[in-house]
Order: C-alpha cells, then sequence, then structure tokens
C-alpha cells in the first residue's frame, strides 16, 4: 500500500490530494489567533506563510508551467499566479526565513479562499480527468511524466504536514486530534547476509521517484546484524543515567563541540520528576517514559553517542534500505525518524529534479541521511527508498534510531 502511493493516477489521486489538504487543514484549523502567531523560532515558518507556500507549490508547478530557471537560478513558471502570488514572497528559494515573519501575510479567510480555489483547479487538472488535457499537455513539455508535478505536490503537502507538527510539539501546543504517543515493539537483532543489493528507484519504474532516490545503483553490503526496531527512551535512559553525557569518548569531534556548546547531560526535551524519574515533553504534556516507546527528539550525535557506548553504530542508508526491503521482522515506519551513518549525498549519476531546491543545496553539506517515517509523517510517505536529511544537531524533528551489530 504504502509503495502504491507512488503509482497514484486519477481519481485515486485527486482523493490523495483532497486527503492531504483536510489534514493540512486540521493541523492547523483548531489554533487560535495567539497561537498563529507565536515569537519568531528557528526551523518553524508563521502558519500563514507556510499555508500560502503549500498552496503557491501546487499551483507553481502544476498548473503554471512549463518552467525554466532564470539568471539567478530561480524557477521561472511560464503563466502568473491566479490563487497563490508573488512567487517573491511564498517560494521557499526566494524569501528567507527571516524575511516569513515580518512581510504582510493573508487573513486565515484569505487563506481559505486561496487553498480552496487552487485545490479545485489542480484536482481538475489531472491529466485523464475532463479538463485536465489543457494544462497536463503544457506540463507535459517540461516533464515527461504528466503526473510527475501533482505527486510532487501531494508529497510536499504531506511534508509540511508533518512541519506542522514538529511545529506544534515545538512551541508547546496540544498535540493534532488523533495523533498518539508512538510505540514500538520489543527489539531483536537480524541478520542480513553479505552481498549486492540494489538501492534507489530504477528509471523503468512508472511510479515516483524524488530525485535524490535516483539513479538505482549496486551496493556491496557485509555481513551486519541489525536491530528489528529502534532503540527505545528506556534504553536510552540506562546511556543517560550511566553518565554517557559526560565521557568523552562517546563524543568525538564534532559531537563533541556540540555537546560541549549545548551544555546537555541528557537529552533536550527530558527532565527528571520529583521522584528522579524521567519524563518526556510530549506536545503539551509531560508523560513517564514508557517501555514501548521509542527514544525521540534525540539527534544525530547523541544517537552516535548511544552506539559508541554500547559497542554498536548506526546503520548505513544502504544497509537500512535493504534490511527495510528484505526482513519481514524489521519493523519500521509509523514510529520515529531514524538516523543512519551516512552524510546525504547524491547517489551516482544524480541529476537534479525540475524542483531543485529540494535535495541538491543540501547534499554534500553537513546534511545526515534519515530513513524511515516517523508517527507524524503520512503512510504515503513510508518508502523503504525514501531519503530524509537534516542537520546532525536538529532534536525538533521526530527522530530516534535503531544500532547494528557487526
Ligand atoms: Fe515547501
Amino acid at each position: 500500500m504504502d509503495v502504491d502511493a507512488r503509482h497514484l493516477s486519477g481519481g485515486n489521486l485527486a482523493t490523495a490530494l483532497r486527503d492531504s489538504r483536510a489534514r493540512t487543514l486540521a493541523l492547523v484549523g483548531d489554533l487560535t489567533d495567539a497561537q498563529w502567531q507565536p515569537t519568531r523560532q528557528l526551523g518553524i515558518n508563521p502558519i500563514a506563510w507556510e499555508l500560502a507556500h503549500i498552496a503557491w507549490f501546487a499551483e507553481f508547478w502544476i498548473l503554471r508551467g512549463p518552467h525554466q530557471r532564470d539568471g539567478q537560478g530561480f524557477a521561472q513558471a511560464r503563466h502568473p499566479p491566479r490563487f497563490a502570488g508573488p512567487d517573491a514572497h511564498f517560494d521557499s528559494a526566494r524569501l528567507a526565513h527571516a524575511q516569513r515573519w515580518v512581510e504582510n501575510m493573508p487573513t486565515r479567510a484569505e487563506l481559505g479562499v486561496m487553498l480552496q480555489g487552487q485545490l479545485d483547479a489542480c484536482i481538475d487538472a489531472i491529466p485523464g480527468t475532463h479538463g485536465g488535457a489543457t494544462v497536463g499537455t503544457d506540463s507535459a513539455t517540461a516533464h515527461p511524466d504528466p503526473l510527475y508535478f501533482h505527486r510532487l505536490a501531494l508529497f510536499h503537502e504531506d511534508m509540511h504536514g508533518e512541519a506542522f507538527c514538529w511545529m506544534r510539539a515545538a512551541l508547546g501546543y496540544p498535540a493534532p486530534a488523533g495523533v498518539a504517543v508512538p510505540t514500538i515493539a520489543e527489539s531483536t537483532l537480524l541478520s542480513v547476509p553479505s552481498g549486492e543489493v540494489r538501492v534507489g528507484y530504477d528509471a523503468e519504474d512508472p511510479g515516483f521517484a524524488f530525485d535524490n532516490e535516483c539513479p538505482a545503483h549496486t551496493v556491496r553490503l557485509q555481513d551486519f546484524a541489525v536491530d528489528s526496531a529502534p532503540v527505545s527512551a528506556l534504553d536510552f535512559a540506562r546511556f543517560v543515567d550511566s553518565g554517557g553525557y559526560d565521557a568523552p569518548q562517546f563524543w568525538p569531534s564534532v559531537a563533541g563541540t556540540w555537546r560541549a556548546r549545548s551544555h546537555l547531560v541528557h537529552p533536550q526535551r527530558w527532565r527528571r520528576n520529583t521522584h528522579g524519574a524521567w519524563e518526556m515533553r510530549w506536545f503539551d504534556q509531560w508523560l513517564p517514559l514508557a517501555p514501548d516507546t521509542p527514544a525521540m527528539h534525540i539527534n544525530a550525535y547523541e544517537a552516535q553517542a548511544f552506539c559508541l557506548w554500547a559497542g554498536r553504530r548506526l546503520p548505513s542508508a544502504a544497509e537500512w534500505e535493504h534490511a527495510a526491503r528484505t526482513l519481514p521482522g524489521f519493523r519500521w515506519g509509523h514510529s520515529v525518524w531514524e538516523w543512519t551513518a551516512d552524510a546525504f549525498t547524491p547517489y551516482p549519476g544524480f541529476t537534479p529534479g525540475p524542483y531543485r531546491e529540494y535535495s541538491e543545496p543540501w547534499m554534500g553539506g553537513d546534511h545526515r541521511e534519515l530513513r524511515g517515517g516517523a508517527f507524524a509523517t503520512h503512510a504515503r510517505m513510508h518508502n523503504p527508498r525514501y531519503r530524509n536529511f537534516f542537520q546532525p544537531h536538529r532534536c525538533d524533528v521526530f527522530a530516534g534510531f535503531r544500532t547494528v551489530a557487526g
């Protein structure tokens, strides 16, 4: 089912676009006007900007093509905006993060009209449905797959839905309706024999692929044994309680620099209650660590430190992908994103897609690759080949990890 999300078309694609939009609106609709206007914070966008950006993105890529790059490298569309504009305000590549907090933004009522108009027009333009031929033909001149931009806009909105979840968690707002603390099964070690494995998406696959997942290529893996589930919060507490944050051998190089600067002696969103037991922050609440809760809001340095303490290591992204695709007992998705040992780099032969800002600017820098999917990630996004990436110090996202022995 999850993989089929990459092959959505026609009425199913329309249903998915409506579903994604309903989720977007539900994730912010219950918040008060005051909650829509938090103080500026790193990693968070103003809600009104983010909603207008979602509408802009879909309209820009689905309805306004074909596209080209201007002299400064910005994407340009042939047709002007009808619902969400101007480009200078709502293209994340054009408007710097700080500026999103000072520009005048549409009101909630204006956003409602903008989002509905854009969604209806984009759905009308799905090739193969009524009225879709005109725009579909136009977009097809820019991309060989006539459904590419619809699917891209769908996944883009799903990603912003998750960003709204982590915004609510970071600001201490209530958990969105229907969102429960993720659980994990008890972990065992699963053995994987050495061999050559295929990683990434084949060009012949007719479904959607993100540019960073291509091209498929062969990787040689040695024998390894991998946890069947992400590391639990209680296991992570054993590392913390052993004084792991104060042991320099677990924090080599840049990890040590981060550790010294942060002054943390436990995960940032943990505290001890009056009886000395650990609690974790969950949106607007403090909860005791339950045995089936994954370690969460853990950054890459903390994940790596745990591994060094436990005599383990983080999986490579190729190991993770191969395990997720081939081991029936490998439990992933629906709990936390998982840090891997790898920096986020292009696959051999990588070519950026039309939405070049998605992957290319972050490749080869300090971003670290994550795999899997969190409780706040739409199930459509769960795919064993999907590559997420964040800077290693980020703990606001719903990230944890699993370990490898050998
Ligand atoms: Fe975006």
